[in-house]
């Protein structure tokens, strides 16, 4: 059976395409066949690994804008048990071409459906805000994975996209199940952003992960040379986190 979680939070800039690269290399290492779709058109998790988003015809984009295109031919391997949909530059029109649609929300699911490819998971990485490509990634989705940034507001943003996850389920997709939450650029000195993970404990209980991604430059580094924090410094805390959350999502932790 293949899980497939969308990793979302309408804010950005708060680790969604860092995560879905480091959880999609973490789990691929402990054996899981892992496919990574990128649904953001500005390509992030693209060009995290050395891919130009600028410069590819097979992407994301034509797999949801024409029913003949096939997973297969938009995939690519990446790495041993890992590959990847890359988002191209012309996912940004794809908002603009599909709005008139009535199932705009639902191409995504239907192209992963056709495939019979056998993942164990399949990581959705969504743009910031909840358009239609952010649809797109719940509605394919069977879980929710929400990464929070350990910071002052941050529960604002998280209610926002509870209430679009539970607007989903009722509509669209009925499945839906929340894996939960886990907080990034967490900073152990700071008194701050213990208080927001006790809040979000507070909230959200045993769906607010163990697991704390803390800040670190390391995270910035490693895509400059395409690789994951799990490969560029494979002893690194960052690394260790990303194990951590591997296994607390795989069911192990
Ligand atoms: N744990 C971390 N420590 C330090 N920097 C981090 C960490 N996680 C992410 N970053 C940095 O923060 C920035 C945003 O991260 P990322 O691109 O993963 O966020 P995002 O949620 O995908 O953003 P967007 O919403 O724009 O797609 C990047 O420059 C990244 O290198
Ligand atoms: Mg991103």
């Amino acid at each position: 059976m293949t899980r497939t979680l969308v990793i979302a939070n309408q804010k950005g800039g708060v680790g969604k395409s860092t995560s879905v690269m480091n959880l999609g290399v973490a789990l691929a290492e402990r054996g899981s066949r892992v496919l990574l779709v990128d649904m953001d058109p500005q390509g992030g998790l693209t060009a995290a690994f050395g891919i130009n988003s600028h410069d590819i015809r097979r992407s994301v984009y034509s797999l949801i804008m024409y029913s003949h295109v096939s997973l297969a031919r938009v995939m690519r391997p990446v790495r041993a048990n890992l590959a990847l949909v890359p988002a191209s530059v012309d996912l940004a029109a794809s908002e603009i071409q599909l709005a008139g649609a009535a199932d705009r929300a639902v191409r995504l699911r239907q192209s992963l459906q056709r495939s019979r490819i056998p993942f164990d998971f399949i990581l959705i990485d969504t743009p910031p805000g909840l358009g239609i490509l952010t649809a797109n990634g719940l509605v394919a989705a069977d879980e929710v994975l929400i990464p929070v940034q350990c910071q002052y507001l941050a529960m604002r943003g998280v209610r926002a996209l509870m209430d679009t996850v539970v607007r989903v389920k009722n509509k669209l997709n009925t499945t839906l199940g929340l894996t939960g939450l886990f907080g990034t650029m967490y900073r152990p000195d700071s008194r701050h952003a213990q208080e927001v993970v006790d809040e979000l404990r507070d909230v959200f209980g045993a769906k607010m992960l163990k697991t704390l991604i803390h800040y670190d430059d390391v995270v910035a580094e490693a895509p400059i040379v395409g690789l994951s924090v799990l490969e560029y410094i494979p002893r690194h805390p960052i690394a260790q986190g990303y194990r951590a959350l591997a296994e607390e999502v795989a069911g192990g932790g």
